[in-house]
């Protein structure tokens, strides 16, 4: 089983469930474009938390690295009419070309893009809540700290997603002095401690390569 293996099969689950969709690739053109890495979730995996937010009639949510506005489009196209999403972005000119792919998607309507570090705007929430639905995409080594927020911030029967909590298998090593490994053992063994929460955590593979996502139920 290769990479080169699990790219085709993600072509062949796109072609068959996704197709073309004029906002979507044009996010990812932008992005692209404007010189930003390639680290958006894949189609796939953007359906996916499109029908996990639709299934949970999630109204508020709130996402973290929003970084061309891909995966936030797929979550805001779940929302109702009167829904909303925030998004955080620390770096300015992501949330610049992501606020152009927002407003293309005629998503603008339901979707506030925050610029600054996550942890500086954060505080600017408050009465905002509590969210129906959190992604987790931005800088791993402040997951712990996200998850915490997003738990203060929740309602019993929210759910939690956390992105990149594998990373090819990385994780596992408990001695890793790297910040973005430390931070995802760290929420593990946050989700495992917490008696509010009910998490598993979800191997993945396709094209962008061998990784997992936590999916979290906060249940009082
Ligand atoms: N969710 C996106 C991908 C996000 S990539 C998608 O799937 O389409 C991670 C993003 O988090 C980047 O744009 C990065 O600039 C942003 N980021 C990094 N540190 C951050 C912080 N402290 N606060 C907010 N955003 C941050
Ligand atoms: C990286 C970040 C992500 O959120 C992701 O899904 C893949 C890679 C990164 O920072 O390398
Ligand atoms: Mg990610």
């Amino acid at each position: 089983m290769t990479q080169r293996m699990w790219t085709d099969v993600d072509q062949y689950i796109d072609n068959l469930l996704i197709g073309r969709d004029e906002a979507l690739d044009h996010a990812l053109e932008a992005s692209d474009k404007a010189g930003l890495p390639q680290i958006n979730i894949s189609a796939s995996q953007g359906k996916f938390l499109n029908l996990i937010a639709r299934v949970h009639g999630a109204r508020k949510i709130l996402e973290f690295g929003t970084l061309a506005g891909y995966s936030t489009i797929w979550l805001a196209r779940a929302l109702p009419a009167d829904g909303k999403l925030i998004t955080l972005e620390a770096d300015p000119h992501h949330a610049e070309i992501a606020v152009g792919n927002i407003a293309a998607a005629g998503l603008a309507d339901r979707v506030e893009v925050k610029v600054g570090k996550a942890l500086d705007t954060l505080p600017t929430l408050t009465g905002e809540g509590p969210f129906d639905l959190f992604f987790i995409d931005a800088d791993k080594v402040n997951n712990p700290t996200y998850v915490r927020w997003a738990l203060d911030h929740s309602r019993p029967g929210s759910v939690i997603i956390v992105d990149n909590v594998v990373r090819s298998g990385l994780v596992l090593d408990a001695g890793s002095t790297d910040p973005s490994v430390v931070g995802t053992r760290e929420v593990g063994a946050l989700l495992a401690a917490e008696p509010r929460l009910s998490a598993t955590m979800v191997q993945t593979v396709g094209n962008k390569g061998y990784d997992g996502f936590a999916f979290v139920l906060v249940d009082s």
